[in-house]
């Protein structure tokens, strides 16, 4: 059965998949060769575990999503302030490929040509005379820092390599203005090469969603436990990508969709929940900013329809569970009978209570209903209780009622405890559109199952609901 999380992410893309709009990269025959349908959306979350839709083994050139990682790996080697000296943090509002510096005849910010160009070459030798062996020693350290981050070893395209070096020449202008300010400490041609073979690392949406989700984790590898920078670095990174890496379009980018993101012409926009989760999409039709226009549309879904933007503010994202317990300790309800007691005793530990706790936002929800599924062989009922959460926001709440959908077909009892009335109006107003669709109230998440789990004011009230639910169960057999 397909999992909540994939059911959103399909419904998602089937809203986005019509939309043709846009024109594949042509500027080199690789990129004007490409299934202009390609389609692919992957979300790795905190604990690597991966939802992949789409054409995700589909693999393309990596393009500008390189950027913010070798703008990385030059602040590891030198330290921020010494990258600060060079490549400035400002957004440009301006084209990828514009020829511009700021006034102190800096690249505006490592996100556009000029400041990606000049951080491969710090990657390079400070000498003017390197030869092949050095820009193949500095290539092999960003590939070797590309596939740590992305947890699996990456590949060049040795044909895009080709083209791009045989075409570049908005590039080679952009890489000789930095050299005639003096600024360049290698050669411009080993910087422009490096800079091309960067460029043309493969890569799937999968690849994109663990380095994704690789920065939103402060630099460590949530498949691999590597750690591939420090924390500071993917600040550092996080904060460029939000105001910079959607070019002139980031005013927009971060009101509309607030994931700090990546784009390249080749199809692909890595997007990054800080703390939270990594985004890769997929889909090779261009915007007139050399954003994929679906993949942006894709951002803008997830943005709104999961609650993912980043200032939707929050106190505790991650530490959701804050107890899990059976009924072993707890005694059994004084209503029963002495016979069904004693039944009942026996079956203390088939009941399983998750204490949730903190804001409850679509990461929290995900890891949680992940939780109660893979435990699901030890109990036969569950209690989820929720008195400790604060916020609960749309998707959040609909994925805690949907609980017993994901149990109730394999005979398995859901109940929640809700004393404050956190969830349990809105599951009056639901039942009630959905038993009375005349006046239906608007029901989120349309085309999404109805079946709600039993909300209780109490943990009494929940307990005796599983010990019916048990009983009758018994008297069944
Ligand atoms: O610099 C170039 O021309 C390309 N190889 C990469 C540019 C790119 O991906 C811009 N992003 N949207």
């Amino acid at each position: 059965m397909e999992s909540l999380v994939d059911g959103y992410l399909r419904h998602i893309m089937d809203n986005v998949r019509p939309d043709r709009s846009g024109h594949v990269a042509d500027y080199i025959p690789e990129l004007a060769r490409v299934d202009p349908e390609g389609y692919a959306l992957s979300l790795c979350v905190h604990d690597g575990h991966t939802y992949s839709l789409g054409d995700s083994a589909t693999s393309f050139t990596i393009q500008s999503v390189s950027k913010p990682l070798t703008y990385a790996m030059a602040l590891h080697r030198y330290g921020p302030e010494a990258v600060d000296a060079k490549i400035g943090v400002e957004p440009s509002g301006e084209a990828f490929n514009e020829i511009s510096v700021d006034d102190r005849r800096r690249p505006k910010n490592p996100m556009i040509n000029a400041g990606a160009i000049f951080a491969a070459s710090m990657l390079l030798p400070s000498r003017r005379d390197v030869d092949e062996a050095d820009i193949d020693a500095a290539f092999t350290q960003i590939l070797e820092f590309y596939s740590g981050c992305a947890g699996r070893r990456l590949e060049m395209d040795a044909d895009v390599y080709a083209s791009e070096k045989a075409t570049g020449s908005r590039n080679r202008a952009i890489a000789y203005m930095l050299d005639s300010f003096g600024a360049l400490e290698t050669s411009p041609d080993a910087a422009l090469d490096l800079y091309f073979r960067q460029c043309s690392i493969r890569v799937t949406t999968e690849d994109l969603a663990g380095i994704g989700a690789t920065i939103a984790n402060g630099g460590e590898n949530p498949r691999t436990g590597r750690v591939m920078f420090s924390h500071e670095i993917a600040q550092r990174v996080l904060s460029v990508m939000t105001t910079c890496g959607m070019y002139d379009g980031a005013g927009d980018w971060v009101t509309s969709v607030g994931l700090p993101a990546k784009s390249g012409v080749g199809g692909g926009i890595l997007a990054v929940l800080p703390g939270q989760l990594g985004i890769g999409v997929y889909s090779p039709r261009l915007d007139e900013h050399g954003n994929s226009v679906r993949g942006v549309e894709t951002c803008e879904h997830l943005s709104r329809d999961l609650g993912l933007h980043m200032f939707n503010v929050t106190r505790e994202s991650r530490v959701t569970i804050r107890s899990v317990y059976d009924l072993t300790d707890i005694p059994v309800s004084a209503d029963w009978t002495d016979r069904e007691r004693s039944y009942l005793r026996t079956c203390r530990d088939k009941v399983r209570v998750y204490e949730l706790q903190g804001d409850l936002t679509f990461a929290g929800a995900e890891s949680v209903h992940r939780r109660l599924l893979s435990d699901m062989d030890d109990y036969a009922a569950v209690i989820v209780e929720i008195s400790r959460l604060g916020v609960v926001d749309a998707v959040a709440r609909t994925m805690v009622l949907s609980i017993k959908r994901a149990l109730s077909d394999t005979g398995r009892r859901a109940a929640l405890v809700d004393p404050d009335g956190l969830v349990r109006a809105w599951v009056e107003r639901q039942r009630e559109a959905w038993t009375n669709p005349k006046d239906s109230a608007p029901v989120d998440l349309k085309g999404f199952d109805p079946a709600l789990p039993h909300v209780h004011a109490t943990m009494e009230e929940a307990i005796l609901d599983v010990e019916t639910f048990l009983l009758k169960d018994a008297y069944d057999e």
